[in-house]
């Protein structure tokens, strides 16, 4: 596991785009596992930039994105296909119909999931996931308690979840109360993880994630993995 820490957000873009740019360069036709949220936007927006000045290309490559939420009408600003079109999709030479995101709207939900999975296996591995990291740990949907072996799956959205997210909706009822997200378990066959953390306020969950106290047991989790990069922008270093 390698740890990085940035003082300043434009050493953490720079940094998260450019080993993205790499991958690229070396395997043109990478499969990249992609996450919403406000974590990665900054790093989407740099590699938009980087694409345009022809500096990478995304033609040869795929993209599975790690969650969406359950019944949000097609073209929904909140839904997380709309996020990753305007942010990234829209703007860059990948073909639209190699980037997957999984369908809210599927009519079977649990089948849809299987479906993913199976994609996964047949075109996988991932060969870099990014993540972000939620206040309590968590990452896609799946909760810090959550099995370390799951494959995507349909998930009920916890309330506190449904609070957070909130601030994106007109109100908490327009919230959806279900999500599909990748397990754990699919997360972790990827060859490479890039745990995006950026914030002051997100110093105390990586404290307790990296500490072998934490009982979120988060450690235990991301230490599976071949490598993980966690790319960290916290201006008080001390609680990281
Ligand atoms: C995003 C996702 C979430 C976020 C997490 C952190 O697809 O599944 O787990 O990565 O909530 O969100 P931000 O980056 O907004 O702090």
């Amino acid at each position: 596991m390698n740890i990085y820490t940035f003082k300043q957000e434009e050493d953490f873009v720079s940094t998260g785009a450019s080993l993205i740019a790499s991958l690229l360069h070396t395997k043109p036709n990478a499969v990249l596992g992609l996450a919403t949220g406000s974590s990665p936007i900054g790093i989407y927006q740099r590699l938009i930039e980087m694409q345009q000045k022809g500096l990478v290309s995304f033609a040869k490559a795929s993209s599975y994105n790690l969650d969406e939420y359950v019944g949000l009408p097609e073209g929904h600003a909140e839904s997380y296909r709309t996020f990753m079109n305007d942010k990234l999709f829209n703007h860059i030479d990948i073909a639209l119909e190699n980037t997957h995101v999984p369908n809210g709207n599927a009519q079977d939900l649990n089948e849809e999931s299987r479906n993913y999975d199976l994609m996964l296996e047949q075109h996988g591995p991932v060969d870099l996931q990014i993540l972000g990291l939620g206040h309590n740990g968590h990452i896609g949907f799946n909760e810090p308690d959550d099995s370390l072996d799951g494959g995507t799956h349909l998930v009920e959205l916890q309330e506190k979840t449904r609070t957070a997210n909130a601030r994106f909706f007109d109100s908490l009822d327009d919230v959806p109360t279900q999500a599909i997200t990748m397990g754990v378990g699919s997360i972790l066959k990827a060859k490479q993880i890039l745990l995006l953390v950026r914030g002051e306020d997100k110093a105390e969950i990586v404290k307790r994630a990296l500490t072998v106290q934490s009982r979120l047991n988060v450690r235990h989790l991301y230490c599976n993995v071949i490598q993980m990069w966690l790319y960290c922008w916290i201006k008080e270093l001390g609680g990281c």
